[in-house]
């Protein structure tokens, strides 16, 4: 049996290693809302084990100081920002924070967002405005307020190459889903603006923005929230890898889309769910 055991975590940490070069994001600064827990600190992580150097900016400063910890002894170079993204100021500051750091702004990850479940005739308007508040208008007003570190020749970038921006998405508003209506609405203004600002800020200022959508991935926030165990028995009958997804997928993806290997790669957002969205039972 330990014998077993051994195995099964060596193969683990072998599919969980990168394919990706430990030096893909070389000298990049990056700045990630909602970095401090979940999908968002994995990405952190494994920007930070690809060359990155990290800012993290969260709500609660425990969460944020206790991620930054992580990251260093990890090796990384890290720094925590408390700040909330519906409030603007905290965004400025923020960003400029992490200028005075690290001296320029590579890729911002906007991955903070709110979420819970309720049938539309129990959601109070503000309960809709919150979340519409956190994913949408969040994501906009912290690509606003980093838009002129990251356009092509800011302050301390290569002058060759603008920056990059990525936004954690959903696929729950492809289709409909239930209990949701306020995460629908705000992820699906999450895409919209990607791509208009993909179109408007990758022709004025060669800046690229894209998106992910995560399926259900394991050991998050959000799965914790919309029930893990509805998906691990009903929805696996009609999910098509039979698997939740794990945090390394999502943060493989980022890396695929921050780094050169994404470098034609505008205003799409890419869907890593295994299939799921588009999935019906056979019969
Ligand atoms: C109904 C709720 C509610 C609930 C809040 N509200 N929680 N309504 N059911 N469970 C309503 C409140 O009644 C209030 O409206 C309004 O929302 C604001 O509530 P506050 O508590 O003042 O807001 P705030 O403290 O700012 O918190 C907002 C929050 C946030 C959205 C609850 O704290 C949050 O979600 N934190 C968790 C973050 C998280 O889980 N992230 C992972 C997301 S996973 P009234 O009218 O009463 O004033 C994810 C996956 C998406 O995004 C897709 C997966 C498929």
């Amino acid at each position: 049996d330990e014998i077993k055991s051994r195995f099964f975590h060596l193969q683990i940490s072998l599919e969980m290693e990168s394919p990706f070069k430990p030096e893909i994001l070389k000298g990049k600064v990056a700045l990630l809302t909602g970095g401090a827990s979940g999908i968002g600190l994995e990405i952190s992580t494994q920007f930070g084990k690809h060359g990155a150097s990290i800012a993290i900016m969260g709500r609660r400063k425990t969460i944020v100081d206790s991620a930054v910890s992580s990251l260093q002894s990890l090796g990384i170079p890290a720094v925590g920002f408390a700040g909330d993204v519906r409030n603007q100021k905290d965004a400025k500051r923020v960003v400029e924070s992490t200028i005075e750091r690290y001296g320029k702004l590579d890729i911002l990850v906007n991955a903070a967002a709110g979420n819970f479940l309720v049938s539309p005739e129990d959601l109070s308007p503000n309960g809709f405005r919150t979340v519409m508040d956190i994913d949408s208008v969040g994501t906009f007003t912290m690509c606003h307020e980093a838009l002129n570190y990251l356009k092509k020749g800011a302050a301390g970038r290569s002058s060759d190459s603008g920056g990059i921006i990525l936004n954690i998405s959903a696929t729950l508003h492809y289709t409909a889903a239930w209990y949701q209506i306020h995460v629908a609405a705000a992820k699906a203004a999450v895409d919209a603006i990607t791509r208009n600002l993909a179109l408007e800020w990758g022709t004025d200022y060669d800046i690229r923005v894209n998106g992910i959508a995560p399926g259900p991935i394991s050991d998050t926030p959000g799965m914790r929230k919309l029930g893990p165990d509805e998906i691990k028995s009903k929805s696996r009958e009609v999910m098509p890898l039979f698997k939740l997804g794990e945090k390394w997928d999502i943060a493989m993806a980022a890396i695929y889309l921050a780094s050169d290997t994404g470098k034609y790669v505008n205003g799409t957002t890419l869907i890593v769910d295994g299939g799921l969205w588009l999935s019906r039972p056979r019969h």
